[in-house]
């Protein structure tokens, strides 16, 4: 599980995160909304130790992640992350992209990489592009590849920072669909997110981020259906 206690993260002068808690459990699907710069991307880089932190400690699988000793590049084959655009080497198909971390990373010979990478992108929807260069694919099937790529790591958490936000509106259906697909396989999943329908539809629990902190959290019923604070409902005004 990913266990976030009391985490305090700034740049420079500026407190970015200002005593973040939350436990994800195995399995669980937890959406983070906010306004911009409410600290939301800047989370998902200090679980995947990507940033230092100032205060407080996120443990994955009673792993550190800051502490010192922590191999922090084996315990980040563990967290997938994809990001609102992911610069594809633009040079290598869609099967040669997927393939090249395991097997710069984590030493897998090509036949077996391209198994994995093969069955990743299936699942993804993109089994008729491996040849393909990333030039020729649409924004969303771009998304999924990015995806594939993450999964072909086999990690046990993955983190998806506003997947869709840069996506034409046809091309964000595709994706979300891919993200609801790892829900139900079981995936243990950290979402942020614009697209609130879709964080009420396919969460276990939301999370309200403001000025810092998490202002709310619940199940989506409750933060999306039926929010308890004042400052949610106005957020969700405001993007609904
Ligand atoms: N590398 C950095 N150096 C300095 N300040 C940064 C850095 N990264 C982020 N910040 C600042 O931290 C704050 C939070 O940024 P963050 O990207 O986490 O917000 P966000 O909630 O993801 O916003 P958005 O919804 O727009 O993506 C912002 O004020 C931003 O300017
Ligand atoms: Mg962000």
């Amino acid at each position: 599980m990913i266990e976030i206690e009391n985490v305090r993260k700034s740049f420079g002068s500026l407190e970015i995160l200002k005593g973040v808690s939350l436990n994800v459990e195995k399995g669980e699907v937890v959406s983070v909304i906010g306004g911009s710069g409410s600290g939301k991307s800047t989370l998902l880089m200090c679980i995947n130790g990507l940033e230092p932190i100032q205060g407080g400690r996120i443990v994955v699988d009673g792993v550190d992640v800051h502490d010192r000793r922590t191999d922090i590049n084996k315990l980040r084959q563990k967290i997938g992350i994809v990001f609102q655009q992911w610069n594809a080497f633009p040079h290598l198909t869609v099967l040669e992209n997927v393939t090249l971390a395991p097997r710069k990373v984590l030493g897998i010979g090509r036949r077996e990489a391209e198994e994995v990478a093969v069955r990743h992108l299936a699942h993804v929807g993109l089994g008729d592009k491996l040849g393909v260069f990333p030039s020729k694919l649409s924004g969303g099937q771009q998304q999924r590849m990015a995806i594939a790529r993450a999964l072909a790591m086999s990690p046990d958490y993955m983190l998806f920072d506003e997947v869709t936000s840069a996506l034409d509106p046809q091309l964000v259906g595709e994706v979300l669909a891919t993200l609801r697909m790892l829900s139900e396989e079981g995936m243990t999943m950290i979402i942020v997110t614009h697209e609130i329908r879709f964080a009420r539809d396919v969460s276990d629990r939301v999370a309200f981020f403001r000025e810092g902190v998490i202002h709310e959290i619940g199940p989506p019923e409750q933060v999306i259906g039926n929010p308890q604070r004042p400052e949610t409902v106005e957020f969700l005004n405001s993007v609904l």
